[in-house]
């Protein structure tokens, strides 16, 4: 492609997946799950079973969900590994809008805590066949998190109007260039079917020539891509409301984020009646896992207390 480093060269486990998710804010999310030995918890979003593992090792009994089977799979491998009884925790492949028909289904009525962990793993990233990243041009532009349903971005991209290409980029992306990028793209297409990453670096290229500021556009025009293929944000408000059904009296609900329209959701939610609010402002990692973790500095933990 030219603009960017291809990288070809997959980092594998045994599963064709990089496994290299390093837990966000993981102490800080568990204590304040404040687990108590013997009761239900739920992870929402097991990814590479950072947060699941630890959770279970503190005694909690857990129902893990993630709509990513390969993210199961290795999750699975690892709790295996750190030989955490079967009995104590359950993995179960489905998006976290069904929370509750998920818990229920694996006899998790009533739970004393349950964590949300958003956005994408490492994983997911680091997998080019995934299309996640922007890095990795000649990869097919999938950005599903569950591979086995749904549109493809590419299929998207194709599809919408160039109105609708806008408002991805635009609240989604929260992209100043949107109206320009939609344009191009939107032009893109009738020439030639967009396919690959590299066919969206390229149009991106065409609109901001210059590099220092393309890798800005680049990282918010995938988040926009992601969240409107996965249906991020619908999923996230019914799978809190879900959550609010599924926690007893005194339940703790633990959520991190890691951009401001996941935020500002879970900000609106916690300050709802039948709650009361923990953290008036976020979590935030502390320099010392920014340094370590560049991931989690957006990072963003805000926790609650079902009445
Ligand atoms: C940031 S990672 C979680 C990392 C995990 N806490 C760990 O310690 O490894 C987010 C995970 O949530 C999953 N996910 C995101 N949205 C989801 C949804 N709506 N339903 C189920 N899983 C989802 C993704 O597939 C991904 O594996």
């Amino acid at each position: 492609m030219g603009y960017l480093k291809v990288e070809s060269v997959r980092r594998q486990t045994r599963y064709g997946m990089s496994d290299t998710h390093i837990p966000v804010l993981q102490e800080e999310a568990i204590t304040a799950l404040a687990i108590v030995p013997g009761k239900k918890y739920i992870d929402a979003t097991v990814g590479a079973g950072g947060h699941s593992l630890a959770i279970v090792k503190k005694g909690g009994v857990l129902l893990g969900i993630d709509q990513d089977q390969e993210a199961l799979r290795i999750a699975t491998h690892r709790l295996e590994q750190e030989q955490q009884k079967s009995e104590n925790w359950t993995f179960t492949k489905g998006n976290f809008r069904n929370i509750e028909a998920l818990a229920k289904a694996h006899r998790f009525d009533q739970v004393s805590g349950i964590l949300f962990d958003l956005g994408v793993s490492s994983m997911q990233l680091d997998t080019p066949e995934r299309g996640f990243s922007y890095r990795f041009t000649d990869a097919p532009l999938d950005l599903r998190m569950d591979t086995s349903t749904g549109d493809t971005a590419a299929q998207l991209v194709n599809r919408v109007t160039a109105e609708e290409l806008y408002d991805i980029f635009s609240t989604y992306g929260e992209e100043q260039l949107a109206r320009k990028l939609a344009d191009a793209v939107y032009r893109a297409r009738s020439v030639k079917r967009i396919t690959t990453v590299g066919d969206i670096v390229e149009v991106v290229t065409s609109v901001v020539p210059g590099e220092s500021v393309r890798y800005g556009v680049l990282s918010r025009i995938f988040q926009g891509l992601r969240i409107a293929v996965n249906d991020e944000l619908s999923s996230l408000k019914q799978g809190l409301e879900g959550a609010k059904r599924l926690l007893e009296p005194g339940g703790i609900l633990a959520v991190i984020s890691f951009h401001s329209l996941e935020d500002r959701i879970v900000k609106q939610f916690m300050r709802q009646d039948g709650w009361q609010l923990i953290t008036k402002h976020p979590i935030r990692p502390g320099e010392e896992e920014q340094e370590v973790n560049r991931r989690s500095r957006s990072a963003k933990l805000r926790v609650a207390i079902k009445q």
